[in-house]
C-alpha cells in the first residue's frame, strides 16, 4: 500500500462503529499493515481532556461552543497522529471525524452547513479521509443500545437523533466515492465482511 490511508468510521451513537473500527484493525494488522487507531473528540493527551468537556461538562454550552471545541480537537487529532502516522504510510482509522460535526452540529443543531464545512476544512488543514463508512441504524434501535447511562451528547433527544441520521444519509448522498453506508442492523460478522468488501472494492490495486 505505501502511501498510507485515512479511513473514518461514522454514524449515530450505538451504532457500532467502534466495534467495527477494531475488528479492521485486527484484521489488517494480521495482514501486517501497520495501524494506527484514534478517535474524535479523545485520541491522547490534550484530545482527551476535551473529550471529557464535550461530554460530561454539565453547565450551559453554546452550540458554537461545542462545535469550535470539536474542531479544536480535530487540529490537534490532525496535526499530532493522523498526518505523522498517514505520511510514514501507516493505515489510521478514526472513529468520527468532521462529517460528524456536519451531521450532529449542522443537521443536529440547526448550524449553517456550509460554514461548518469551511470550519472542517480549516480544522484538517485540508487533509480528508481516503475512506469513510457510514454505520447506518435506525434511531430507536441506536438509542436503545445507548442504554440508560447518556452522556451529554446522547441525551439530546430522539428528535435531534433523527436529525443526525438524515444528516449522515444526505451527506453520504453527496459524496459517494468517499462515503459507503453500511447496514448497522445485521450481525457483527456479516458487517465486518461488509466493511472487508467496501476496503477491497476501494482499493483493489492495492489489496
Ligand atoms: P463517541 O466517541 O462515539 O461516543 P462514545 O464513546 O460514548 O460512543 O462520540 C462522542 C459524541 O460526540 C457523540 O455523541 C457524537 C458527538 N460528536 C459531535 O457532536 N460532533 C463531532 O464533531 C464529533 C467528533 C462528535
Amino acid at each position: 500500500m505505501g502511501k498510507g490511508l485515512f479511513i473514518t468510521f461514522e454514524g449515530a451513537d450505538g451504532c457500532g462503529k467502534t466495534t467495527q473500527m477494531k475488528l479492521l484493525a485486527q484484521y489488517l494488522e494480521q495482514q501486517g499493515y501497520d495501524v494506527v487507531l484514534t478517535r474524535e473528540p479523545g485520541g491522547k493527551g490534550l484530545g482527551e481532556k476535551v473529550r471529557e468537556i464535550l461530554l460530561n461538562y454539565d453547565g450551559v454550552v453554546s452550540d458554537r461552543c461545542e462545535s469550535f471545541l470539536f474542531l479544536a480537537d480535530r487540529a490537534q487529532n490532525i496535526d499530532i497522529i493522523v498526518n505523522p502516522a498517514v505520511n510514514a504510510g501507516k493505515i489510521v482509522l478514526c472513529d468520527r471525524h468532521t462529517d460528524s460535526t456536519v451531521a450532529y452540529q449542522g443537521y443536529g443543531r440547526g448550524l449553517d452547513i456550509e460554514r461548518i464545512n469551511k470550519l472542517n476544512y480549516i480544522a484538517t488543514n485540508g487533509r480528508k479521509p481516503d475512506l469513510t463508512f457510514v454505520f447506518d441504524i435506525d434511531t430507536e434501535t441506536s438509542m436503545k443500545r445507548v442504554g440508560k447511562e447518556k452522556d451529554r451528547m446522547e441525551s439530546a433527544g430522539l428528535e435531534f437523533h433523527n436529525r443526525v441520521r438524515y444528516g449522515y444519509l444526505e451527506i453520504a448522498r453527496q459524496e459517494p466515492e468517499r462515503i459507503k453506508v453500511i447496514d448497522a442492523s445485521k450481525s457483527i460478522e456479516e458487517i465486518h465482511k461488509e466493511v472487508l468488501n467496501q476496503l477491497a472494492k476501494k482499493f483493489i490495486q492495492e489489496f
